[in-house]
């Protein structure tokens, strides 16, 4: 194969992305794109936002702005997000332009001249408040295939049962909240039965090469037989054909295509748009684009979540199919399951979420970006649900990233600018000692023993400069290079990045043997060596972790005063050479002099995630408050008193661990008041501060002791308790709240 082409899954833009979503389909796609491109591949790696469907208009419904307005802002904020998280789309289109709904008009046009497409009268729901039907989404009901009370009108999110919506059973408007009625309305279906056969030989050639969870979904979808499905919905956002030749313009009026059935058209609208970019830079034809979509040379590769999985195994290589003119079908999906967040459910209804844009701007430096992206990385879903915690992110900052490469590199380089002065310079005995590895790369290379013996049949002759701890990282690196690149060939993220990690072991190993610092004393140049290999070692690892962790592979390779090589897009228009490969070749690099080190990832401490931790308590405890308390009028909030009042005195109630009691002025009166805060407070620090109370509180006894009103305090999910106070010296005791 000449190329890869590299999708991810159309995020809706309808909200902001968060770390479920980047974990699904996005992170391990720029990690192969990079990867790839690396490689010195013809790569293009195209995304953008799905801007249409049911998703977006209640989006605009809740919000109370236009579906406009939400694709707007979300596009922009998530293509920002994804930008700063280091992704390196080659593109990142929309839905909305005209290009993508001509791309989609034409597939339309074509399977109906095709007979692909027939339109006929079903009966749908309506909902007669709000004088409109109700697709996909904005119904729910009870789930006929798993009983989920809250499945939605064309698919159950619980079992992932796709159905006809009159099956729901207890329908109800998301509309009105009532319960719809039943009227007919034309629509236009494809004709997927026509291509159950063709599918089903699609499906078992990819027997071998695809994950369990595409194949298992896929197979069971056809077993139960594939049926015409409707492409149209009765909805005014979206992509219209009713001004398309032969299309009767009253039947079509007021509805647009089905959200899935243009989406996944998108890749190629995508390409299309960027291929016009180059094209007026004079950087590639205008029809380059087909070479991607529709040359057998080209290898497809599509990156989804595992709820999209039909849609890109069988409805979308169907409608590839059914185009005709060569288009290719993706050679893999290589779904993900779902990520968690400590331990539940990402749910953006129940605040129990962290957003990309959220994420970043807590951790803006590179370190944290890329510390993201390594604990995402060694926690993809895989093959099961995995789960995000910030426990596990500090965890991963600072025992691996930090402990074992980033200090790898830092020693290495605090060693070298001491005693050397920049990287050194090779001493005579070792003139030769970039050859004496190339000829050992090659040795490995071109031998095919067993790890055992490769090591101890290492041929004399390349024995003479290079040491037993020269040999055995010399192989870590070459070994766990290409075993790393393997793994990423077979969508085994996890796994590479671990391969990639367990080089920065074997280096720090070496470093630890060969002890510079003692040997520099009396063997400066067996010193001069060990430290030369270091360098050339924070390079390869610069490189192969580029993929994973570009930012600060970038920073390292800026360091060394060396071009960064990221695998940074170059929109389909430059070939690398292989960079991968060169990974483990030595450099040029004797006496080169270099800038001084950073801490490439700072430690994070425990406040810093515990705090994370607690938010994200606080978000969803302030969430289910915000559904379970019921709004109240002004009226409501002017029954309750509030005032200022100053301490006079304090003390503890006698026998009880939680009890102050305090005598307060109020302006008007004095009075005492029992306070629950004596695990938080000193008496005398009360003393003299100016509090807020409830007035007109009735009064109560506690522990024998009569309390007057309440004092506000505020208390975090741990349970820390603050007062209220009042830090304006001249508002006075007895001031009122409003
Ligand atoms: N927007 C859909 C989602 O977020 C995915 C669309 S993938 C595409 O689930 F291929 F249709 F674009
Ligand atoms: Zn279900």
């Amino acid at each position: 194969m000449k190329r890869t082409l590299i999708t991810s899954a159309l995020p809706y833009a309808n909200g902001y992305l968060h770390l479920g979503h980047c974990a699904g389909a996005y992170l391990p796609a720029d990690i192969y794109a990079r990867f790839k491109r690396l490689k010195g591949e013809e790569v293009l790696y195209v995304c953008g936002s799905d801007e249409h469907g049911v998703a977006i208009t209640i989006a605009a419904e809740k919000e109370g702005v236009s579906p406009q307005e939400i694709i707007d802002k979300y596009h922009f904020a998530n293509k920002e997000a994804f930008d700063k998280f280091g992704m390196s789309f080659d593109i990142y289109s929309r839905t909305s332009i005209p290009l993508h709904h001509n791309t989609a008009r034409e597939f339309f046009r074509d399977f109906k001249e095709k007979g692909y497409l027939i339109d006929m009268e079903e009966e749908q729901f309506y909902d007669n408040d709000a004088g409109m039907f109700l697709p996909d989404r904005y119904v729910e009901g009870i789930c006929p295939n798993c009983g989920n009370e809250h499945a939605r009108g064309d698919q159950c999110d619980s079992c992932g049962a796709y159905y006809n919506q009159l099956e729901l059973k207890n329908p109800v408007s998301l509309v009105s909240g009532k319960t719809p009625v039943v009227r007919r309305t034309v629509h236009w279906y494809m004709r997927f039965d026509k291509f159950q056969t063709f599918l089903e030989n699609y499906i078992e050639s990819h027997s071998k090469d695809w994950k369990d969870n595409v194949l298992q979904q896929s197979r069971s979808w056809l077993k139960q037989g594939l049926a015409e499905r409707a492409i149209t919905r009765d909805l005014t956002w979206g992509v219209k054909i009713d001004d398309l030749p032969d299309v009767p313009p009253e039947k079509a009026k007021g509805k647009v295509l089905y959200v899935w059935f243009e989406a996944v058209l998108g890749y190629i609208s995508a390409t299309k748009e960027l291929m016009g970019i180059l094209n007026k830079e004079g950087k590639a034809g205008a029809d380059d684009w087909q070479k991607w979509w529709k040359d057998e040379e080209t290898r497809y590769i599509a990156f989804i979540g595992k709820d999209n999985i039909v849609f890109h195994t069988l409805i979308f290589p169907a409608i590839l199919h059914g185009r005709g003119g060569n288009y290719i079908l993706p050679d893999n999906v290589p779904a993900n399951e779902f990520l968690n967040l400590e331990g539940q459910k990402f749910s953006k209804s129940r605040n129990w979420s962290i957003d990309l844009r959220d994420f970043i701007n807590n951790f803006p430096e590179p370190s944290g970006v890329d510390a993201l992206r390594y604990t995402l990385a060694m926690n993809l879903p895989e093959t099961k649900d995995s789960d995000f915690t910030w426990k596990d992110f500090q965890a991963r900052n600072n025992n691996e990233l930090s402990a074992i490469f980033g200090n790898f590199v830092n020693r290495t380089l605090q060693f070298a600018l001491k005693n050397f002065e920049g990287i050194p310079e090779l001493p005579d005995k070792y003139k030769w000692l970039n050859l004496y590895w190339k000829n050992l790369i090659h040795y490995f290379d071109s031998d095919h023993q067993t790890e055992h013996e490769l090591v101890a049949n290492v041929p004399e002759e390349l024995r003479k400069l290079l040491n037993d701890n020269d040999v055995n990282l010399i192989y870590a690196l070459w070994n766990n290079s290409s075993e790393a690149a393997n793994l990423y060939e077979r969508f085994r993220f996890r796994d590479g990045v671990s391969e990639t990690m367990n080089i920065a072991r074997a280096a720090n190993k070496y470093f630890n043997d060969e002890q510079p610092w003692s040997v520099i004393k009396n063997e400066p140049d067996e010193a001069a060596k060990t430290i030369y290999i270091c360098c050339q070692l924070v390079r390869s690892l610069a490189q192969l972790f580029a993929p994973l962790i570009p930012y600060t592979s970038k920073r390292i390779f800026e360091i060394l005063n060396l071009k960064p090589i990221t695998g940074e897009s170059t929109k389909g228009v430059i070939k690398y050479p292989d960079y991968w490969k060169d990974a483990v070749i030595p450099v040029e690099i004797a006496g080169k002099k270099f800038g001084s080190p950073e801490i490439l990832f700072p430690k994070i401490e425990d406040d810093v995630v515990n705090a994370q931790t607690s938010k994200l308590g606080l978000m969803l405890e302030t969430k289910e408050n915000e559904n379970m308390v019921p709004l109240i009028t002004i009226d409501d909030f002017t029954k309750i008193q509030l005032r200022t009042a100053k301490i006079l005195k304090a003390e503890k109630v006698p026998k009880s661990k939680k009890l102050l009691r305090l005598q307060v002025d109020t302006g008007i009166d004095q009075r005492q008041i029992i306070a629950g805060i004596a695990e938080h407070y000193e008496p005398d620090y009360l003393i003299g501060k100016t509090v807020i109370i409830v007035a007109n509180l009735q009064p109560a006894k506690l522990m024998g002791e009569e309390s007057n009103g309440m004092m506000l305090a505020a208390s975090d999910s741990t349970g820390k308790l603050r007062f209220l106070t009042t830090e304006i010296d001249d508002l006075s005791a007895g001031s009122n709240i409003k």
